[in-house]
């Protein structure tokens, strides 16, 4: 046997060799549209904070007013002393905002799916996934023990194909998930849901969505996708994260007060866990507040700086921005990671996402955009892109 450093030094290296290396960078300022790296100034094109409150003073202050009130940490897990007034006010007020019964707040989104996939299904029931969710979802998924199925992204010829088996495999004793996202986090397209509602209805599944990136920014009260195609009542299991639009910490479940009495007896990331710090759920809780003033003029200057940014990039699309995510495709891992290089060098953040969080061969810059963002901001991207593609771009 090698010392482990060895072996993984040898590992890391082959990662290098294939340009699929990551290192962190440090941020200096705080998030935002703009970001401070080695004392340099960033446009950023990468962030999920898309309506600009991890930064927002009323934000802030819900987070300092909850650290006075409830002190730095939770002390223990939920089930245990750690369940503070704030959690159940946040949750209150999430359920509120998704316009179901109940929520329940998990430390990550990351947790969220880990904690709830594997206690709804086990071995004997079948798990049918989009071939895009993110990895929370498909770890989340493996570790239930349930047949996993993929289907193609958001074909629902093969996911039909896949029902019809799923509904013959699993009999009368066994249960069938279905799993996607509202928008998706790498593609940035939405999820044909009304279809998949159907779908699911057809063959007596249940469905999970994930709107971490479609919170906040759809639908009346800017809680998604889900709340814009009037889908509330047929989506048994609503995912969502703290720390994109609402600018905290954090993933919750919301649905029924059942499901959320089931997860609180059976999530073991939630039953096992330090509850999420007061911090992070005050800053929510503010920033929920906030939105319900302000979302809806927020929404309305993000959508229009992600139609902009659409017109350049695809200036012959009639088509509205279906989200505030632009995936740039550029295939190879290494011209990825030299595109991003260029945008860095002209002052801008774009990071090049590659395996594996894509799959090979399908590097990509995602360049979001967030409130905060000018168009004059936006124009700055046209420059690098052009020497990269001149065809692409106008
Ligand atoms: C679609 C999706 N689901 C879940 C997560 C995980 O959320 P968190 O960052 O809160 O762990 C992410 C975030 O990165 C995401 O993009």
């Amino acid at each position: 046997m090698k010392p482990l450093s060895q072996e993984l030094f040898a590992r890391l290296e082959k990662q290098r060799a294939d340009h699929l290396y990551r290192q962190l960078r440090s941020v200096d300022s705080a998030q935002g549209a703009r970001i401070e790296m080695n004392r340099r100034e960033f446009i950023n094109f990468s962030s999920n904070d898309y309506l600009g409150l991890a930064n927002h003073e009323a934000v802030k202050e819900g987070a300092l007013k909850a650290v006075r009130d409830y002190g730095a940490g939770s002390g223990a897990s939920r089930l245990i002393c750690g369940s503070l007034k704030l959690h159940h006010l946040l949750e209150e007020q999430l359920a509120a905002f998704k316009g179901v019964e109940a929520a329940l707040c998990f430390s990550t989104g990351y947790a969220t799916a880990l904690g709830t996939i594997p206690c709804l299904m086990a071995s004997g029931d079948v798990i049918v996934v989009d071939k895009l969710v993110h990895a929370s979802l498909l770890d989340g998924a493996r570790l239930s023990g349930a047949k996993l199925r993929v289907f193609q992204h958001n074909d629902l010829g093969e996911l039909e194909t896949i029902l019809q088996w799923a509904d013959k495999t699993v009999g009368s004793e066994g249960n069938i998930l279905l799993i996607t996202e509202s928008v998706f986090s790498m593609d940035g397209d939405q999820a044909p849901l009304r279809e998949l509602v159907a779908l699911k209805e057809r063959y007596g599944a249940w469905l999970m969505v994930d709107e971490a990136h479609s919170a906040g920014l759809f639908g009346q009260r800017g809680s998604g996708l889900i709340e814009e195609l009037g889908l509330v009542n047929q989506v048994e299991i609503q995912m969502g994260t703290l720390g994109k639009s609402l600018g905290s910490a954090g993933g919750y479940i919301a649905g029924s007060r059942t499901l959320v009495d089931y997860l609180i007896n059976r999530a073991r990331s939630f039953i096992f866990s330090t509850a999420p710090n007061p911090a992070s759920s005050g800053a929510a809780l503010a920033a929920l507040k906030l939105l319900e003033k302000e979302g809806a003029e927020r929404r309305q200057v993000v959508w229009s700086l992600a139609q902009e940014l659409r017109r350049m990039l695809l200036p012959l699309s009639k088509e509205s921005p279906a989200s505030l995510i632009h995936p740039y495709l550029v295939g190879d891992e290494q011209q990825a990671l030299c595109l991003s290089k260029t945008f860095l060098e002209a002052g801008l953040m774009v990071p090049a996402i590659r395996y594996p969080t894509v799959r090979k061969g399908q590097a990509r810059l995602r360049i979001t955009v967030t409130h905060g963002h000018t168009i004059k901001d936006i124009e700055c991207l046209r420059s690098p892109l052009q020497s990269f593609s001149k065809d692409r771009i106008q």
